[in-house]
């Protein structure tokens, strides 16, 4: 199925020839809060898998053939897993954000997920409280110094 966000944008699943623009899209979304490049680089390499792109519930945001955005769902039964949520710079602020998390939160829901669970950036914690999400526990991964926050939401009051 393939939805229609907004003009000339919509959510579909990810090509098989298409992870290295989606790793591409991963480092300028992380750059995008000013950290050093190179440490992005390196945190990217360790962090994105072509495969789990493959194995688990993948969505991309796509404009006139395009992708500018991807979110991925690690379903986990009652609780699904938000793992990934990435906008290209240019198209932040635009609403394709919200849109790939509802497409998440739906699909979890689908799959018989009752909440939906993420560690969330901290530059990104605002975004996520406007889709619902609040602050659950400290999460134990160390990124650059920081304790990061797992955050969450109910899936049954969207
Ligand atoms: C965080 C991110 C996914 C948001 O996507 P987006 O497409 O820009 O978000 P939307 O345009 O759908 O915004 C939805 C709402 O959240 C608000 N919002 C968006 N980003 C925000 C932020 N960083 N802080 C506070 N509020 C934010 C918007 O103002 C909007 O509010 P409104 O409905 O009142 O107008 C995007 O900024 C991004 O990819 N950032 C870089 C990578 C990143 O941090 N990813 C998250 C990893 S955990």
């Amino acid at each position: 199925m393939r939805d229609v966000v907004g003009p000339g944008v919509e959510i579909r699943r990810p090509q098989s020839d298409e992870p290295e623009r989606l790793r591409e899209i991963m480092i300028a979304s992380k750059a995008h809060w000013g950290y050093d490049r190179d440490w992005v680089v390196a945190w990217v390499a360790r962090d994105f898998s072509g495969d789990a792109l493959a194995r688990n519930e993948t969505f991309v945001a796509d404009a006139a053939g395009t992708a500018v955005g991807w979110a991925m769902l690690v379903p986990r039964g009652e609780v699904g897993w938000l793992e990934d949520m990435w906008i290209e710079p240019a198209w932040i602020g635009r609403g394709i954000g919200t849109q790939l998390f509802e497409r998440v939160a739906a699909r979890a829901r689908e799959l018989g997920a009752r909440r939906l669970e993420w560690e969330a950036e901290p530059n990104a914690t605002g975004f996520y409280e406007r889709m619902g999400g609040r602050h659950i526990r400290d999460s134990e991964t160390n990124e650059w110094g920081r304790t990061l926050s797992i955050m969450g939401c109910d899936l049954g009051e969207r």
